[in-house]
């Protein structure tokens, strides 16, 4: 064989690794039919300007669900400021920035999350991603037992919408990473 022909075999071989190596891209329209919300979820799949595979789009929606905490987190510590004067609100603002902040709390798991996408255990993406709307309804209940008499605070500010922005996005990251799984 000549040395023209190895090489292009080479190639070829190469071309063949690196493609079934490849990511896997998945439409946005299909991904988004498996959400509870589509139009939500292909809006925010869309807004990406990074790759289109899954494991870059799972990426996105943890950077964006890293920067909506962060925005809440400010958020919650201008309404615990503002509500000094009214102990039963403040407490309530209190509280929801505890299960914000606290050891193994929403800032915690979003970190250990990041973490699992780097080392590509997509079952850690896929825990970390379904524990936080846990977080988002303790913050709304005040409260993280089972009670079945617990009723939301009555929050009349913009909190809820942002907690409401969170447990969609963790939903698409579950969509996502549930489908890498599925290899
Ligand atoms: C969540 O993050 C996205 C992307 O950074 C941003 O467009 C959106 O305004 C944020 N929403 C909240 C409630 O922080």
């Amino acid at each position: 064989m000549s040395s023209k022909y190895f090489s292009i075999l080479l190639l070829l071989l190469l071309v063949f690794v690196l493609s079934s190596h490849a990511a896997k891209v998945v439409e946005v329209g299909k991904i988004c039919k498996l959400s509870t919300n589509p139009s939500f979820c292909t809006a925010l799949l869309n807004s990406n300007r990074g790759g289109k595979d899954l494991v870059s789009l799972t990426q996105y929606t943890i950077d964006v669900t890293c920067a909506n905490l962060t925005n809440t987190v400010t958020l919650i510590k201008s309404l615990i400021a503002k509500s000094a004067h009214d102990p039963k609100t403040n407490d309530h603002y209190k509280t929801c920035l505890y299960y914000f902040e606290i050891d193994g709390g929403a800032l915690d798991t979003m970190e250990s999350t990041q973490q699992s996408l780097n080392k590509g255990d997509y079952n850690g993406v896929n825990l970390g991603a379904g524990a936080i709307p846990n977080f988002m309804d303790d913050c709304i209940l005040g409260d993280d037992g089972p009670d079945p008499n617990l009723s939301p605070f009555p929050d009349t500010s913009i909190l809820p919408k942002y907690l409401d922005v969170i447990e969609k996005v963790a939903e698409v990251t579950l969509i996502l990473t549930n489908l890498l799984l599925g290899d």
